[in-house]
C-alpha cells in the first residue's frame, strides 16, 4: 500500500463516525471523519478529524477531547489513551466468550500504566505479568484482582515466586523443569499450594516479525510439548505442586487465527492424555498474539477479528469444559493510543526532507527496533500537496526514524503530529537514552482528562546518581 494513502483516504471518504459517538454532539464541534472505517460498532482507532464550527478549522479528536488543547496543556511529547476504547475492546472478547468459562488476562507488558490496570481490572479483567515488578503494579493499581493474575516468563527468580505465592495468584505458567523444581521447593517452604501451567511450545509457526514469533522449538519460550505429559505426571506426586492449567503463546501481532486454532489443537490433545492419566486439568491459556493493522485498513473490524480467533479456539477445544484463559495485550490498547509530538525543524539535505520532531527512538522504539509501521498524521492539517519525507526524532541515532519516505501532508515547524497505534509496547519501551525524560501520559475517559503519569523531570533522572558525587 502506497505510504501515506490511507491518511490521504480517511480525509476524503466520509466515513461513518463511530457507534460511540452516535446521536452525541459535542459543543463548536461537528462532522466526524474517523481514521479508520469499520463494518461493525467496534471502530479500529478512537481518532477522528472534526471541524469546529466557530474557526471552520479541522482538526484531531479523541472523543470531545482536541489533541491540540491536551498539547497544550501538558505539553510534549505526550502519550494519550482512550479510555473507552480500551473497554470497548475488552469487552469484544468477553462478548465472544459469552457461556464458556473464561478470564481475559490482560498482558501488562503491552502497557503497564497503573491507571489502566485499574480500569480494566474495573471491568473484571486479570492479569498476565512477566516479573516481580508488573505483580507489584497489580497489586498497587487493584489488589482484589490478585488472585486473577498468571505469572509468565522464562526467567523467573526464587523472590520473584515467593511474591507471587504470598499473593495467592492464580497460576504459574512454567516455562521449564527446573523452574517445576523451584516452585515446588518454595512452595513447600511457605506451606502453600502452587497451582502451575505448563506453558508448553506446540512448534507452530506463526508468521510475525522473527523478534516476536514465539511458538517454535527453535525459540526459548516454553517446553517440548512432546515431553509436557511426562512432567504433569511426575508432578503428580508432588503435594505442593497443583496442576492447574496448560499455557501456550506462539507469538505476537499474529494476524490470522490458523497458528491459534493449531496451536490450541494441540494443547487439547495434550489435555485429553492427561485426563486418562488421572490429572484433571482445570484451565487451558491461549495466550497473547492476536494482531491489529497497523496500516489500518479500512476492511479492518476489531469484532470480527475477536470473533474468528475466539472460533478457532473454542472449535479446538470442542467438548474439553476448561475455562479459556487469553492473554491478550497489543489488541487491547494499541489503538487506542497515540503519541503526541511537536514538529521542531523541518530540513532539507539534498534531496531528501527530514522532519525533525520532539519525540525520539527513546519514546518510541518500534520503527527502530522492529522496522515497525506506524501511521503519523497532521493534528491540523494544513493544505497543500502531500510530500515524500523522513519523520525523525533528535537521538543520535540513525535508526532514530519514525517513518522514512512517507507521503505526509505539510507540516512546519511548530506543527503537531501524531503517532498512531502507540499504546501497546510505547511507554513500557521508553528508555532515557540522551537523557531524554519519559513523556507524560493522559487517559482520556468520556469527558475526563486525566493526567496518569506526570513527565519525568532531570531530578528523576539524575537522582539516582547524586549520591556517589
Ligand atoms: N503472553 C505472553 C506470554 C507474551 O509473551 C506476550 C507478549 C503476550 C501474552 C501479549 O502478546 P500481545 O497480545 O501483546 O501480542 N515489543 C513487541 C511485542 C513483544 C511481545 C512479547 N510478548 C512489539 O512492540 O511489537
Amino acid at each position: 500500500m502506497p505510504i501515506g494513502s490511507a491518511q490521504v483516504r480517511s480525509q476524503s471518504v466520509p466515513d461513518a463516525p463511530s457507534a460511540r459517538l452516535k446521536g452525541r454532539t459535542y459543543s463548536g464541534i461537528s462532522q466526524a471523519k474517523s481514521l479508520s472505517k469499520s463494518s461493525s460498532n467496534s471502530s479500529a482507532r478512537p481518532f477522528a478529524y472534526r471541524e469546529a464550527k466557530a474557526t471552520k478549522n479541522t482538526s484531531l479528536y479523541c472523543g470531545k477531547h482536541s489533541l491540540a488543547a491536551l498539547a497544550k496543556r501538558y505539553g510534549t511529547p505526550l502519550y494519550i489513551y482512550s479510555a473507552d476504547q480500551i473497554l470497548e475492546r475488552l469487552a469484544l472478547f468477553q462478548e465472544a466468550l459469552i457461556g464458556r468459562s473464561h478470564l481475559v488476562c490482560y498482558a501488562v507488558k503491552a502497557n503497564s500504566a497503573l491507571a489502566i490496570l485499574k480500569l480494566l481490572a474495573s471491568e473484571g479483567a486479570g492479569f498476565d505479568i512477566v516479573s516481580g515488578g508488573e505483580l507489584q503494579r497489580v497489586l498497587t493499581a487493584a489488589p482484589e484482582a490478585a488472585g486473577r493474575v498468571v505469572f509468565s516468563g522464562v526467567g523467573k527468580t526464587a523472590e520473584e515466586i515467593d511474591q507471587a505465592l504470598g499473593a495467592d495468584i492464580l497460576a504459574f505458567n512454567v516455562e521449564s523443569e527446573a523452574e517445576l523444581t523451584l516452585l515446588a521447593s518454595r512452595a513447600a517452604k511457605r506451606k502453600r499450594k502452587a497451582r502451575f501451567a505448563l506453558r508448553v511450545n506446540p512448534d507452530v509457526f506463526a508468521e510475525t516479525h522473527p523478534y516476536i514469533s514465539t511458538g517454535l522449538r527453535e525459540h526459548k519460550f516454553g517446553i517440548d510439548i512432546r515431553q509436557a505429559r511426562r512432567i504433569y505426571n511426575e508432578a503428580k506426586g508432588n503435594r505442593w505442586l497443583t496442576a492447574y492449567g496448560v499455557s501456550v503463546h506462539i507469538g505476537s501481532q499474529i494476524r490470522s487465527a490458523e497458528p491459534f486454532g493449531a496451536a490450541m489443537e494441540r494443547v487439547a490433545k495434550l489435555v485429553r492424555e492427561l485426563a486418562r492419566d488421572g490429572i484433571a486439568i482445570q484451565s487451558v491459556d491461549a495466550g497473547g498474539g492476536l494482531g491489529i493493522d497497523y496500516h489500518a485498513a479500512p476492511s479492518f473490524d476489531p469484532a470480527a477479528k475477536v470473533q474468528e480467533y475466539a472460533a478457532a479456539l473454542t472449535t479446538a477445544l470442542g467438548d474439553l469444559n476448561l475455562t479459556l484463559l487469553l492473554e491478550p495485550g497489543r489488541f487491547l490498547v494499541a489503538q487506542a493510543g497515540a503519541l503526541l509530538a511537536r514538529v521542531l525543524y523541518v530540513k532539507h539535505n539534498g534531496k531528501k526532507t527530514f522532519v525533525v520532531t520532539d519525540t525520539g527512538m527513546n519514546d518510541l522504539i518500534r520503527p527502530a527496533l522492529y522496522q515497525a509501521y506506524h501511521e503519523i498524521v497532521p493534528v491540523t492539517p494544513r493544505g497543500g500537496r502531500a510530500t515524500v519525507v523522513d519523520i525523525v526524532g533528535p537521538v543520535c541515532e540513525t535508526g532514530d526514524f519514525f517513518a522514512r519516505d512517507r507521503k505526509i501532508k505539510p507540516v512546519e515547524p511548530g506543527d503537531l503530529v501524531a503517532i498512531l497505534d502507540a499504546g501497546a509496547y510505547g511507554m513500557v519501551q521508553t528508555s532515557n537514552y540522551n537523557t531524554r525524560p519519559r513523556p507524560a501520559e493522559v487517559l482520556l475517559h468520556g469527558p475526563d482528562a486525566t493526567l496518569i503519569r506526570r513527565r519525568e523531570t532531570m531530578a528523576d533522572l539524575l537522582g539516582p546518581e547524586l549520591a556517589a558525587l
